[in-house]
């Protein structure tokens, strides 16, 4: 018998708590498995030996149910950046001595890339102290910038939500007779997916995003007024979808960084809008979708959440298999049918390294994304959950506030 613990990392998705269901569930069924434990504010709980026992926590169907509609993460995060144990091993001796005292012998990390480096860094000391404890990486992250994987759990809920605001938006913005340009900002860092499946309305007939901007081109503010004078000779409304991740002048950002030296995005949609006033002087909004995009469960993608439960579940049963230093990914099969397949792979192929948007993704003049990637987008947003409301709200399944920090 031994007793196994999960956490969970990084920036919020609609998905993370049906991993966390996924390994519990899965843990359950497991007569080599014994206790539960779910690690608060990821990896930090585990240096703290600051855990809660996952069996006492969920206690019924009904409790997974509501959880699997949570947004977030139910046990808290962090983006806790691990020191190389080669150099300082004061922390992986706490999480060891942490491990060994509750006798745990899985660990699941749910995370991205940033994460994926603990998954990688913990399970080479291990190996090096050789101690027998498993440590397997389940995907998450709405960036969907994760190697290998075809896409990471969370980006389908937030593609979803996305494309249905901005075609929201679409109606919002043409009901005048002046002429209006009106700009989105979508979150993504350094990868420009998320911003790019906002041209998943195209597969619907609507001419909306007229430009979509994104990392993998470098921006010029002359080109993009060009481009935007240009869209308004076409449409008397304007809609651009733009990433947080573009290059953009130093000073539009706050300079604010995290402990993996990530910038804090924000702020490049009202610098656009305020240049578009200046030099074009036409009606201009901008809109940042922020976290609502990470957390809109409402109106999130069925397939990403079963396939978030699915890659949980999987995970357990890999380190059943005596798997460690794993990262679950799904490999697709096919579009259509869409089909995936669950694989898992070598941390250090994931840990720390970024995915790009496709160059064929992308057109030719950089300002907009092809029909070629819709193949691919579109699967990944299908179905809607059955939810349980409150008084007219959907319920959330949450920890007492006192059990997190
Ligand atoms: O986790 C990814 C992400 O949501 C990015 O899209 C975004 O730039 C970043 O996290 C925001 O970080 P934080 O939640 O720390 O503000």
């Amino acid at each position: 018998m031994m007793n196994i613990a999960v956490a969970q990392s990084g920036g919020p998705t609609c998905a993370i708590n049906a991993s966390l269901v996924g390994v519990f569930r899965e843990a359950l069924k497991e007569k080599s498995i014994d206790a539960i434990f779910g690690s608060i504010n990821g990896i930090e709980g585990m240096i703290e030996n600051h855990l809660i026992d996952m069996k006492t926590m969920i206690s019924s169907n009904g409790d997974m149910d509501l959880l699997r509609q949570t947004p977030s993460t139910v046990l808290g995060s962090c983006r806790y950046k691990l020191a190389d144990w080669r150099e300082d091993n004061k922390v992986y001796q706490q999480i060891v001595n942490t491990l060994v005292q509750r006798e745990i012998g899985a660990f699941f990390y749910i995370g991205g890339n940033d994460s994926m480096d603990t998954v990688n860094k913990l399970s080479e000391y291990f190996a090096e102290k050789k101690l027998d404890i498993k440590v397997i990486g389940i995907p998450k992250t709405i960036d969907n910038d994760l190697c290998v994987t075809d896409h990471t759990p969370g980006f389908g809920s937030a593609a979803k939500y996305v494309a249905a605001t901005l075609r929201e938006i679409t109606r919002d913005s043409t009901v005048y007779s002046i002429p209006s340009v009106t700009v989105v900002e979508i979150m993504g860092r350094h990868a420009g997916w998320l911003t790019a499946s906002t041209a998943i309305l195209h597969a619907l007939g609507e001419t909306a995003p007229h430009l979509v901007y994104v990392p993998e081109v470098k921006f010029s503010l002359e080109k993009f007024l060009k481009d935007v004078r240009r869209q308004m000779t076409k449409h008397k409304a304007v809609i651009i979808a733009v990433s947080e991740g573009i290059e953009v002048p130093e000073g539009v950002q706050s300079g604010v960084v995290d402990n993996f030296g990530h910038k804090y995005l924000s702020g490049i949609g009202k610098y656009l809008e305020n240049v578009i006033r200046s030099e074009i002087g036409c009606k201009v909004r901008s809109i940042e979708l922020n976290v609502m995009q990470r957390c809109s469960s409402h109106i999130c993608s069925w397939t990403d959440i079963t396939e978030a439960e699915a890659i949980g579940a999987a995970g357990v049963r890999c380190a059943l298999s005596g798997e460690t230093g794993m990262v679950m990914v799904f490999k697709r099969v096919c579009d259509m049918p869409y089909t995936v397949d669950i694989q898992h792979v070598d941390a250090s192929e994931v840990a720390n390294k970024e995915k790009f948007l496709p160059k064929g993704y992308i057109n030719s003049a950089g300002n907009n994304i092809t029909d070629h990637a819709l193949d691919y987008f579109l699967p990944l947003i299908q179905g809607e959950p059955n939810l349980i409301m409150e008084m007219g709200v959907p319920k959330h399944f949450t920890l007492q506030e006192s059990v997190l920090k």
